[in-house]
């Protein structure tokens, strides 16, 4: 198993984050539980922030919200001096609501509802991130009526392969995001956006995946964006001011995947903020400011989940471990049979003897948290910690077959608190209204 200073075995036997005890909190809050390591989460910060330092331009990491958003999140990020990525009104009124900072907020999103646009330049957000010509219109049409220039990135597309799972590639030909650099697009809606007369064009976003581990993809991405920034200040004079590489940025989930501490990320981004270096002084450019938009760096490695085993049960192929969660709080193998490391929360120093398939409680087979755990003999009401589920999944969870999504602690020096509420039986009717004519 992969440990670290906040995650680890202790004197008994039982795993330890942030700390605190796994059987400790599992009595505390019950399961299904959503743990946070707070110091975790604060170390990934700061090696973005460390490796953003190094840089010549100047630059700023953007937690990206989808990963895990909630109010305390933001207040983490504020504090360690962070913007954010926001993709929706919810995530952009989340960020407000826990008092973060408007202007270092930067807007995504390849639809952005009319609404969506109004709030955050009702909010005075720092960038959008446009993605079609449409919402460049609305943008324009929504900030002259302010009477204001409002700052604005393009997406583009610069055609990276990234190796990762194809529902998770985004820089692809076909790809709905970005415009294509390779078919003029890119040229064409630069042109377009520096028609509008309060659109300040300040340069480009790119974001080529997710769970990307080689450095090549992304200083393939850095050489391709900055030539695009070449062409563009030769042929319109643009000067790129801004260049968001986006996130992507792998973790380590199960054997197999590179453990790299934070130290290993900050010289792997340096590396990168070196190429972008190197690619601008090689095209005579002007050094751009740069963001990264980290999710699931920040935040992955720094959560675990914590179940208890209801049953045990043989078939002809395996051995199902049933636990009181499911794809209502983990979708991601549903998803892309994404691989997890499992361990038994208070037997974690022994050694495994069985192969184990981990289900979940709802109606349908595909229900899983995964195939081949390798792990103790396991029996019911044991407690088993799945690592690394900090991203995309209290994001990604639903009240599928009217499960209550867990709730989530966040620990630091061993105290735990909610950052996240258990959901009541009530929480789950809260949107539900019967016609008058179907009354009792
Ligand atoms: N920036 C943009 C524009 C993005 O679309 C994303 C992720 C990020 C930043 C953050 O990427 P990260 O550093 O977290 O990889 N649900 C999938 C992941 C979808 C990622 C979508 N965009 C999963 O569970 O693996």
């Amino acid at each position: 198993m992969y440990t670290r200073e906040t995650l680890f075995v202790n004197e008994k036997g039982h795993l330890s984050v942030g700390g605190a005890d796994c059987a400790d909190l599992a009595k505390e809050f019950s399961t299904p539980l959503y743990v946070f390591d707070e110091a975790h989460i604060r170390a990934m910060m700061r090696a973005f922030k460390g490796a953003l330092d190094e840089y010549g331009g100047g630059g700023r990491v953007l937690y990206a919200s989808k990963a895990f958003c909630c109010e305390a999140m933001y207040r983490i990020a504020d504090g360690e001096g962070l913007g954010a990525d926001v993709v929706s009104e919810g995530e952009l009124y989340t960020a407000l609501r826990a008092g973060f900072p408007a202007e270092r907020l930067y807007m995504h999103g390849n639809n952005k509802l009319p609404q969506e646009i109004r709030a955050g330049l009702d909010a005075g957000i720092g960038c959008f991130v446009l993605d079609s010509r449409e919402e460049a219109c609305r943008i324009e049409a929504e900030a002259a009526q302010r009477g204001i220039k409002q700052k604005v990135l393009i997406r583009i597309n610069p055609g990276v392969e990234a190796h990762t799972h194809r529902f998770v590639q985004t820089a692809t030909p076909d790809s709905k995001f970005g415009f294509s650099v390779a078919n003029g697009e890119a040229a064409a809606m630069t042109a377009f956006v520096r028609t509008l007369a309060h659109l300040d064009l300040a340069g480009y976003h790119c974001h080529i995946g997710s769970q990307i581990f080689e450095r090549r993809s992304f200083e393939i991405a850095v050489q391709k964006c900055v030539a695009f920034m070449a062409e563009m200040k030769k042929s319109q004079e643009l000067i790129c001011r801004e260049l968001d590489l986006g996130g992507g940025f792998g973790i380590w989930y199960a054997e197999g995947d590179r453990a790299l501490p934070p130290q290993g990320y900050r010289e792997e981004l340096s590396a990168i903020g070196k190429e972008v270096e190197r690619a601008c002084e090689q095209a005579g450019l002007p050094l751009p400011f740069l963001l990264m938009e980290p999710g699931r760096a920040i935040v992955g490695e720094a959560g675990l989940t914590l179940y208890t085993v209801g049953s045990v049960k043989e078939t002809a192929h395996r051995t199902y471990l049933t636990v009181d969660g499911g794809m209502f709080e983990n979708p991601r193998y549903c998803l892309y049979e994404a691989k997890y490391t499992a361990v038994l929360a208070e037997r974690a120093s022994e050694a495994p003897q069985r192969t184990y398939a981990i289900a979940g409680k709802c109606c349908e087979s595909g229900d899983l948290i995964g195939l081949g755990f390798r792990l103790p003999e396991t029996k019911a009401g044991d407690l088993i910690a799945v690592l690394s589920t900090g991203a995309y999944h209290y994001s990604m969870a639903s009240n599928y077959n009217r499960n209550r999504i867990p709730p989530a602690v966040l620990v630091k020096d061993g105290k735990a608190e909610y950052i996240i509420r258990p959901q009541t039986p009530e929480d789950l009717v809260r949107f539900d209204t019967i016609p008058s004519r179907l009354k009792p």
